[in-house]
């Protein structure tokens, strides 16, 4: 049996369309709080975790496999590899401000971000010396009451920029869903995870 660390939420229902097959044998809903799911038809078990932590359990060799978005990957650099772009839950990282914003360079910016990292390394290829507050959600509020001059967030729709007065300024990178696997269980079962996750790839 493969075991398959899952994203919660919109990532996981969007790979769980395209990974349940034509007849969609598995889905999330009914399923209540269970966090283990088994598809014994595609001798496939999901593990249902946070997003930011599919990572986690593929590296550790608990999940053979995994699907986790470009952003957490850009952040956290796990030890994986990383299969296939899977080409849903495209979107990009991007700096943003409240509209109207300009640096005045007279101090290092204060950056309110999911992304400490990926903000540090974009900052310094720029030679602009930043501070970085580090929050896990609703990143948007954060320069609307003070909390940073400006964010480097997720823009999907821009939605949320919009409806808070919010900016981009920069694309940082462009990202989605990527399928990661163990560095040792795809060697081991390389064939059977080929099989499996062939149909996925991003048709492009
Ligand atoms: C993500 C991201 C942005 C938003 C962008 O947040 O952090 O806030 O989606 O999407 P949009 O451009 O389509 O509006 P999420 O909804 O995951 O919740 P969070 O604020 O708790 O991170």
């Amino acid at each position: 049996m493969i075991s398959i660390a899952l994203p919660k939420g919109r990532l996981g229902r969007a790979a769980l369309e395209r990974m349940g097959g034509a007849d969609g044998a598995c889905t999330l809903e009914g399923q209540g709080r269970r966090l283990v799911l088994e598809d014994e038809a595609r001798n496939v078990r999901y593990f249902l975790v946070k997003p930011s932590d599919t990572a986690i359990y593929v590296e550790h060799g608990v999940a053979d496999i995994g699907i986790a978005g470009r952003d957490v990957l850009l952040e956290t650099r796990p030890d994986v590899y990383e299969l296939h772009d899977l080409g849903f839950g495209r979107c990009s990282m991007a700096v943003a401000a409240p509209t109207g914003w300009h640096d005045a360079r007279n101090a290092p910016l204060r950056i309110a971000t999911t992304y400490p990292t990926c903000a540090r390394e974009h900052f310094d290829r720029k030679g602009r010396q930043i501070e970085t507050i580090t929050l896990h959600g609703s990143v948007e509020l954060a320069p609307l009451v003070g909390l940073g001059d400006v964010i480097v967030d997720i823009v999907e729709t821009g939605t949320t920029l919009r409806e808070n007065g919010l900016e981009v300024l920069e694309e940082i990178a462009p990202l989605s869903a990527r399928l990661i696997a163990n560095r040792s269980r795809y060697h081991f079962i390389r064939t059977a995870i080929e099989r499996l996750t062939d149909p996925w790839r991003a048709r492009s």
